[in-house]
């Protein structure tokens, strides 16, 4: 491997601008990666019309980038609330659906209130998809969401449906998780209002640039599955094998809340999925390789040892794997991780200089800002990520 491709990655990985462009902002999925991390990846490691996979797409990083280099993206993730918003910014609108929504924020948001409710939809009492969501900052938006989902359902396209609701979730992520202070009813409208227009000019933009460059609008498959069961999605045959996995699994001891907001401190609650209408999965072990307090973390390398031969099996030889990944403690879950890689029928493929971390090897970069549960041991913060390239035996 050329040390500049190499150097070229490292750069990008180091990157610190903030996620944006495109729809990348649609929704701010928990432990995203950079665009320009993926894509200098896709763009170093495969070429046009290759198949690039992402097994945990999450809010779709790669799937994007993919889709921006004309690559036959395939994306695929346990959580359904990560296949919903990933369909949501790669679906190309038509002109009478950007009508129905401009319709919609027209009649609708100004009506919008939160003392009478046109219709009850939800059973404050029994529907666990709205827990916690009866503070005093949360009720109210709790109702007005009520109301906008009644008025929903009546559009007569579900790719306006769903725009709205990203729009929705867009709106409420902002207003509710993490947030201290209280946002009015005008606040949260104007809020919604600005959301959509600034998505519709973002998808257009995304779909202008798709267009422009290519006859055929770049395939996107979008896959709700567990990665351990990849091997039984049709699209994967002796034929379709995948030339590059760009991707950033569960990470070891580091339990991400990819399923719930935090509301009132760390109240937490699951209103995204009510929301987008999604299934909620079984609990933050679901999302994250097994339960938070497994002791030595034996469950996460089991199953991150079945998905990554499951992914082997996908992969046509001498593609490349490129991870990135974050350790806990990564004196002992890198080498179980590598380990595993190995098993699963990878080589890794190591940088010889690096400056920032004692592992002159690989590429290392601090993650400002990260939220996540962290059994910490050792030195290193639970807020260092590793970039990991493999090769397919
Ligand atoms: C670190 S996030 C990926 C973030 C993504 N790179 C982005 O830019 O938004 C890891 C994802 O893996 C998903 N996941 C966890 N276990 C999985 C499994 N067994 N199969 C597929 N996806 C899984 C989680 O739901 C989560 O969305």
């Amino acid at each position: 491997m050329q040390k500049e491709i190499l150097d070229q990655l490292a750069s990008a990985a180091l990157d610190k601008t903030p996620v944006n462009g495109y729809t990348h902002n649609f929704y701010r999925y928990p432990a995203r990666f950079s665009p320009t991390f993926a894509s200098t990846a896709i763009n170093l490691f495969s070429k046009r019309g290759d198949i690039v996979l992402d097994p945990y797409m999450g809010g779709g990083t790669t799937i994007i980038e993919g889709m921006l280099q004309g690559r036959r993206v395939i994306g695929i993730d346990l959580n359904s609330l990560a296949v919903f918003i990933t369909k949501v910014k790669t679906t190309k609108l038509t002109p009478s659906e950007k009508k129905i929504i401009l319709n919609w924020v027209k009649e609708v948001i100004p009506i919008l209130k939160y003392n009478k409710t046109v219709k009850k939809i939800i059973d404050d009492l029994t529907d666990k998809r709205l827990k916690n969501m009866n503070f005093p900052k949360a009720k109210f938006i709790k109702k007005i969401i009520n109301e906008a989902l009644i008025l929903i359902d009546n559009l007569p396209s579900q790719n306006a449906r769903n725009f709205v609701r990203c729009a929705i979730l867009k709106t409420t992520q902002w207003a509710l998780d993490g947030r201290r202070s209280h946002v009015s009813l005008q606040q949260y409208r104007y809020k919604l209002h600005e959301n959509i227009y600034k998505m519709l000019y973002k998808l257009d933009e995304f779909i202008l640039t798709l267009d422009t460059q290519y006859n055929q609008f770049p395939n996107c498959d979008l896959y709700e599955s567990n990665a351990e069961q990849i091997d039984k999605i049709p699209f994967f045959t002796s034929d379709n094998k995948v030339d590059l996995v760009v991707t950033s699994p569960p990470y070891p001891g580091l339990h991400i809340l990819y399923h719930r907001w935090q509301i009132n401190g760390r109240r937490e609650t699951p209103a995204p999925y009510w929301i987008s209408d999604c299934q909620d999965g079984q609990g933050d072990s679901y999302y994250n390789f097994g339960s938070r307090h497994q002791p030595n973390h034996d469950s996460y390398f089991e199953t991150s040892l079945k998905t990554l031969q499951a992914i082997r099996q996908v992969m046509r030889s001498n593609a490349y794997i490129i991870q990135l990944i974050a350790f806990s403690n990564p004196y002992s879950h890198l080498p179980r991780y590598l380990a595993n890689m190995e098993l699963a029928g990878f080589t890794e493929v190591k940088k010889n200089s690096y400056k920032e971390f004692s592992d002159s090897m690989r590429i290392w970069r601090d993650v400002p800002n990260r939220k996540w549960h962290a059994n910490l041991k050792g030195k290193t913060s639970g807020s260092k990520e590793v970039v990991l390239i493999h090769r397919a035996e």
